[in-house]
């Protein structure tokens, strides 16, 4: 039975007992302490926990859930039922139907007939275990169901007493077994051996609340749920295996064309009584299906979180195709494949084939680069830990290989492991450690920008400033506090740089990447004019301001006024950053993480979490989807509410930043974009006006900065743009259209000119060496030649020449030196003949003397030798001091 049919027939059985049948959940959901699904139930939690109300019409509900776990990586493809990503087929029933329930219906499912929508498994061969204390499930299964006590086993909290590992929902199960016979392994049921039995369904009677602990039984019940629910999962990749009488989960329909097709590639054979052939087999059809799955849910490859995992698989896979023999790239061959086999269960693959490929691709590229530059430095390393007797590679040495060639550490590991060292992992886990340490003491050291924040302290505590600029840009406030030269002041005069704290401001001061608005503060004739807003403390406005006009003392009262067309522009650039937040997760995927941003009036950047260069056709998408969204014309909503609901509705937060319990959510267009902001918007997305994207560039470690113009910046960077074209088409008298085209053919063209110029003096050169010879001096014993000589000569002509001469003077003692300049360089070069040689002439040692007097260096062999200068001044005293040299001889 194919693994799609399967996962019919669960659905079907449940729908049609009642259940509503819910799409899997994506494997990321913004919960913090699962780095992706692993049970089918997380979705469901809240329900379980009555934090709200379950929306299925019978209180049931169906779903075959996408689970990755990568605990056990290393046990993928050595056991027979491991894998990282599989479908957890579920029922749940919130406060419906309890214990007899869930094993009726997971019976009658198992057991059912073909013909009647079963999967017709043997009642005979199914096994079930209880947890210790639970007669009632024991009971149920004897005499509800009628399978013999014998076949009944029971076991403790770590086995049948199921929880997420974490606190919050738990209870007591109860497992199916099926006995897949004698050869598999001993008898004696599951608690004999879990590979003959194999575990194919987990039945959760979820009724309470664990606390904190680990995941094998060791934590305290910390109270009951508000109903007894149930939990199940049957393992669809297991069913799989026993209904299609392969050996091993790797071997199913889904998985098994992948190992074909790395059989065909690497022309090693599989199943052919070599273990580590194998595994390598099964990890590379395990691990590809996990890591398209986890891409196609829009991870990608990072040296942290979901992304490091991604790549971990990744390069698991390349390396074991290496190691079976593949020579060549085998990432396009193995996700197509998976692809193939995934596409049926989860048509949303189709859509996305193009991106996953790339995504996977890049880190093949990326990879095998690595693996170049990384596998000679470990094989230097390696060899000298064991040529000096020692089997440990220094934990420095890892963190080299980590933070310089990029090599995750566990392939270090790896590759440790089979050249027979270990690894010294305290010394690399502190080496990390240190490094992040300097990362946080650079930001920390950049954020605070070294104010002395004591000075401002008794404001911060017993003043806070209300800020009312979301709502108005004039405000009148009484002004608190004056500082000058870094000390309090009771009043400041013309002239005077100054900050002042006022009690109520509408100026927004720096913050969440906006920058401070500009404007002044007036009270009669005196003027200051506001350059720029810092927080303190998170609470206090300091207004930094030079004094126009007039003077102003503590106590009194002035007018705030926000310049309108600062903040226009700043309001624009900010609302356009989300635009393009939003945009670029819709293009590269929900892992695409901000990391920072800056908005000023006319131009935002902003900062992501992403290691691969962007394609020119995603900055083009992300463009488009911003300014769709900007025709779009969304209304801005601004609310303002509990970290919690914000964080329900979804809505982006900084990673890392400190949220107060209340904030600000900006929404655009509803679902389009959703995040926590405090910074000052447009109401209408249409006011931003067009947005230009400048361009993508690299800020470091995994960090890409995205470029924009908004409003009327942006207007004039297009006619900027297009007023170039245009003159650039009248230039070169084509239409704006065809320009690259013509562009290209000039240079072609111009390529074409500059090389027949080149052959051309050549020739000339050769022409002239007869010319030459006859310019030769007699200095001492030797005939010298040694010349400038005009015209840009390359140093490869200037080469030819000189052994030319030296050929046509070979039967004297001759010393040719010729001397250039071309395009800003002073190439040149010494040959001398044999005679010359055997009379003690070095070329080489006269290429230093003239390299002295050019700035320039060279070497080469006693008859021939060459350099490159950059001091054209230096020309005649360089032959000058050839000749004195060979005269002196
Ligand atoms: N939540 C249960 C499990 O993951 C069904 O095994």
């Amino acid at each position: 039975m194919h693994t799609h049919e399967i996962r019919k027939r669960f659905t079907e059985h449940f729908v049609n007992a009642g259940h509503t049948a819910v799409p899997s959940a994506s494997l990321i959901l913004d919960d913090p302490t699962l780095l992706f699904v692993n049970a089918g139930m997380v979705p469901f939690k809240p329900y379980f926990l009555g934090q709200q109300n379950p929306p299925f019409e019978n209180g049931t509900a169906t779903s075959i859930q996408k689970c990755v776990r990568t605990l056990d990586i290393e046990e993928v493809g050595i056991t027979t039922r491991h894998n990282t990503f599989f479908q957890m087929a579920g029922n749940f029933s919130f406060g419906q139907y309890f214990k007899e329930g869930a094993i009726k219906h997971a019976w009658s499912l198992l057991t059912g007939s073909l013909d009647d929508g079963g999967l017709g498994l043997d009642p005979e061969r199914l096994w079930v275990t209880v947890f210790l204390e639970d007669d009632e499930a024991a009971g149920i299964w004897r005499d509800v169901i009628g399978v013999p006590e014998e076949r009944i086993q029971r076991m403790g909290m770590e086995d049948n007493f199921w929880s997420m590992g974490i606190p919050g929902p738990c209870g007591p199960c109860s497992e199916i077994y099926y006995d897949r016979g004698p050869e598999y392994g001993k008898d004696g049921g599951p608690i004999a051996d879990d590979n003959r039995y194999m575990e194919i369904w987990n039945l959760v009677f979820m009724e309470s609340i664990r606390g904190e602990g680990d995941k094998k039984g060791n934590f305290d019940i910390v109270g009951e749920l508000p109903n007894k629910n149930i939990d199940t999962g049957m393992g669809i990749e297991r069913v799989a295996c026993l209904l299609q009488g392969v050996d091993n989960v790797y071997e199913t329909d889904l998985l098994r064309p992948v190992i074909d097709a790395a059989v065909e590639m690497t022309g090693t054979k599989y199943d052919a009584g070599n273990k580590a052939d194998d595994v390598r087999f099964r990890v590379i059809a395990d691990h590809s299906r996990t890591a398209m799955m986890i891409i196609l849910d829009g991870v990608t490859p990072s040296n942290e979180g979901r992304g490091y995992i991604l790549r971990r698989l990744l390069r698991r896979v390349i390396r074991s195709a290496r190691l079976l023999g593949a020579t060549g790239t085998v990432m396009e061959t193995f996700m197509n494949t998976i692809m193939d086999t995934m596409t049926p269960s989860f048509p949303e693959i189709a859509d996305n084939r193009e991106r996953i490929l790339r995504v996977a691709l890049a880190e093949e590229r990326a990879f095998l680069k690595t693996l170049e530059s990384g596998t000679h430095r470990f094989d230097e390393a390696a060899a000298a830990v064991k040529s000096s007797g020692a089997s440990v590679l220094p934990g420095a040495q890892a963190f080299e290989l980590h933070d310089t060639y990029g090599f995750p550490i566990d392939l270090t590991l790896e590759m440790a492991r089979e050249a027979g060292l270990d690894v010294d992992m305290a010394a690399f886990d502190s080496e990390m450690k240190a490094q992040r340490e300097r990362a946080k003491a650079d930001n920390k050291a950049k954020k605070h920008r070294n104010v002395d924040e004591s000075l401002y302290r008794e404001w911060v505590d017993n003043n806070p400033t209300e800020f009312v600029g979301y709502d108005m840009l004039t405000h009148d406030g009484t002004v608190l506090g004056l500082v000058r030269g870094g000390e309090k002041v009771g009043e400041v005069s013309q002239g005077d740089e100054v900050e002042v704290i006022l009690d109520v401001t509408p100026m927004y001061a720096e913050a969440g990447g906006q920058t401070a608005d500009r404007g002044r503060l007036v009270m009669g004739d005196t003027v200051l004019n506001v350059t720029d807003v810092q927080k303190i403390g998170k609470k206090l406005w300091v207004h930094k301001a030079t004094v126009q006009n007039g003077g102003l003392d503590l106590g009194s009262t002035v007018t705030a006024e926000v310049d309108g067309a600062w903040r226009h522009g700043a309001r624009q650039a900010h609302t356009a950053t989300h635009l393009i937040h939003a945009a670029l997760r819709q293009v590269l995927g929900p892992t695409a993480v901000q990391a920072g941003s800056l908005n000023k009036p006319g131009y935002l950047r902003f900062d992501f979490n992403y290691t691969e260069q962007l394609t020119e056709q995603q900055l083009n998408d992300i463009a488009t989807v911003t300014n769709q969204a900007v025709d779009a014309d969304f209304a801005v909503h601004t609310i303002e509410t509990s970290l919690e609901k914000a964080k329900a509705m979804g809505a982006l937060a900084l990673f890392g930043e400190n949220y107060g319990s209340e904030v600000r959510v900006v929404e655009i267009g509803g679902p389009f974009s959703i995040e926590l902001c405090g910074g000052t918007h447009v109401e209408h997305s249409s006011q931003i006006g067009p947005v230009a994207v400048l361009g993508e560039s690299s800020v470091g470690s995994g960090a890409r900065r995205i470029e924009a113009y908004s409003g009327m910046d942006s207007f004039r960077y297009f006619s900027k743009e297009a007023a170039l074209a245009s003159g650039l088409a009248s230039e070169l008298k084509t239409p704006t259209e065809q320009l690259p085209e013509r562009i290209a053919q000039l240079t072609e063209r111009l390529r074409a000119a500059e090389k027949e110029i080149e052959a051309l003096h050549r020739q000339q050169l050769m022409s002239r060496t007869a010319e030459l010879v006859s310019k030769a001096e007699t200095l001492g014993t030797f005939k010298v030649i040694a010349l400038a000589l005009p015209g840009a000569v390359s140093a490869g002509d200037l080469r030819t020449v000189a052994s030319d001469l030296r050929g046509r003077m070979g039967t004297e003692a001759a010393v040719i030196a010729l001397v250039s300049e071309s395009e800003g360089k002073v190439p040149f070069a010494v040959a001398a003949t044999k005679p010359a040689v055997d009379a003690g002439v070095e070329a080489g040692e006269l290429v230093k003397l003239i390299g002295g007097y050019v700035d320039g260096r060279g070497g080469g062999k006693p008859d021939l030798a060459q350099g490159s200068g950059s001091a054209p001044e230096g020309i005649e005293a360089a032959l000058r001091a050839v000749r004195e040299e060979l005269a002196g001889r």
